[in-house]
């Protein structure tokens, strides 16, 4: 027998390291490689040599290959979660035998979803739903079901922390779904280091992978965040599972978004809002409005731009606060948008729009805790600032889309189509364009602007035309 023994693993990658090192040689990253006892001889560890070894040898394939055009596609039945915006996001619902991961911060309102969810599918079609988790009683999760009204017949909770117990219960009950919250909480007394570090993560991910597949039992798994908004533990497990969806949002707002960054099943394109009430989270079917304020066009620093959120069109304020200042590196502060985005925008208007901004702090933000990534919120960035730093309102009932490059020049932005007739839906009358657009305008008055100079000129004029 050889003493005990440590290795260093990478809390990103997985990598090993015979002895810990700042930065991963893998993947580049510093500080997370963590110590931890090398693998002893552990069941799962055996049970993989053992298929190694018998890989090793050829087999004879038991069902042999076919030509791809002669499969064919049974639809998977699917379990409808009945909550419509979370079927959206799964691409209509879950799949047997498919393994989601559900990430959020802590408070997002991952268990308040996941029960809600649980309760509709345990209602629907006489299924059994089992609850585990490791993270709260029974009691706190009674409670928070006494909130959420859900107490169905089939749903059965369990608050358990060690991985072969969640599996006992699943053996015993034979669910049709199994929730489990969360998998950084739970803990398999068989393989090395502390619940949530990447062996176990990883080990307790691919007994449960394995025992959805084998039953065809719809398995989702909570995932927890780490503070830059990466899920927690090894990336592996995210290529374990089938599916990702992220639960974002403020915690100082109500309105959260759930959408899909990986989905075996479906499209990762769609977006589910929600907004967390008293009685857990509800769907927001029209969230067209919902991140635009009412200004008419009176106040100053505020544009509307359409963003797309997955395959959703929504309108989006955005605002500027151009203030003067003594300082010698004026503040540049971003809530919400892309500070070095906003940075860009700013020499842009400078250098090409005569905006001076080098001797005034700007602060530039969202609105509803919208975060606003998408190149096309440039054009109604710009029109914000300058409007803040001209005290010009930007009129009424417009909103600009576009990307702005560094000539200062309005770039084409893709869906222009789809966010106007949006925006006419949402009744709009005017929008700032890149010239390059040349489809419909589906009732509004679209005006076409090459360079961001012009579109200052459209959008900040009171007087439209
Ligand atoms: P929770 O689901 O526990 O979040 P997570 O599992 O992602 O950590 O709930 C998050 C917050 O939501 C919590 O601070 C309380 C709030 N909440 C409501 O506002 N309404 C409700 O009906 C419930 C159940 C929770
Ligand atoms: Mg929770």
């Amino acid at each position: 027998m050889s003493r005990q023994r440590t290795l260093a693993r990478c809390g990103d990658c997985g990598h090993t390291e015979p002895r810990w090192v700042g930065r991963c040689p893998q993947c580049g990253q510093w500080g997370t490689m963590a110590e931890e006892a090398a693998p002893v001889a552990s069941p799962a560890a055996a049970g993989h040599r053992a298929q190694r070894a018998a890989r090793a040898a050829a087999a004879a394939p038991q069902r042999p290959a076919r030509p791809l055009r002669e499969i064919r596609v049974d639809d998977e039945p699917r379990a409808v979660t009945g909550i419509a915006e979370l079927d959206r996001v799964l691409g209509g619902g879950l799949v047997p035998g498919s393994v989601a991961l559900v990430g959020g911060e802590p408070g997002a309102g991952k268990s308040t979803l996941l029960l809600q969810a649980a309760d509709a599918l345990a209602g629907d079609a006489g299924r059994t739903v089992l609850y585990v988790s490791a993270e709260e009683s029974p009691g706190q999760v009674r409670r928070r079901a006494d909130r959420l009204g859900t107490l169905v017949e089939g749903l059965l909770l369990a608050s358990e922390t060690e991985l072969p117990t969640v599996l006992g219960l699943v053996d015993a009950h034979a669910p049709d779904v199994l929730v489990l919250d969360s998998i950084q909480t739970v803990h398999h007394p068989d393989v090395p280091g502390t619940a949530g570090g990447v062996a176990q993560v990883r080990e307790c991910a691919q007994l449960l992978v394995r025992a959805a597949k084998e039953r065809g039992m719809a398995t989702v798994l909570v995932g927890h965040v780490t503070k830059d908004g990466q899920l927690a533990g090894p990336r592996v497990l995210e290529h374990l599972v089938d599916a990702v969806v992220e639960l974002t949002g403020d915690r100082h707002h109500a309105l959260r978004l759930l959408r899909a960054t990986k989905n075996r099943h479906g499209a990762v394109g769609e977006v589910g809002c929600f907004e967390m009430t008293g009685e857990g989270l509800v769907g927001v079917a029209d969230a067209g409005r919902l991140f635009v304020g009412d200004s008419n066009g009176e106040t100053s620093g505020i544009a509307t731009t359409l963003v797309l959120e997955g395959q959703r069109p929504l309108a989006a304020e955005v605002q500027a606060l151009v203030a003067n200042t003594k300082l010698a590196n004026p503040r540049r502060v971003a809530s919400g948008l892309d500070g070095q985005r906003l940075s860009l925008l700013i020499a842009v208007l400078e250098r090409r729009c005569d905006v001076g901004l080098s001797e005034a702090d700007v602060y530039a933000s969202s609105v509803g805790g919208l975060r606003l990534a998408e190149p096309a919120v440039d054009l109604a960035l710009c029109l914000a600032i300058a409007s803040s730093r001209r005290d010009e309102p930007v009129g009424g009932g417009l909103v600009a889309f576009g990307e702005v490059g560094l000539a200062g020049e309005v770039r084409l932005v893709t869906q222009t189509e789809r966010r106007l007739a949006e925006a006419a839906r949402l009744g709009f009358g005017r929008a700032v364009v890149p010239a390059a657009y040349d489809g419909p305008g589906h009732g509004l008055t679209v005006q076409r602007a090459r360079t961001v100079a012009q579109a200052l000129q459209l959008g900040l004029s009171r007087a439209p035309g």
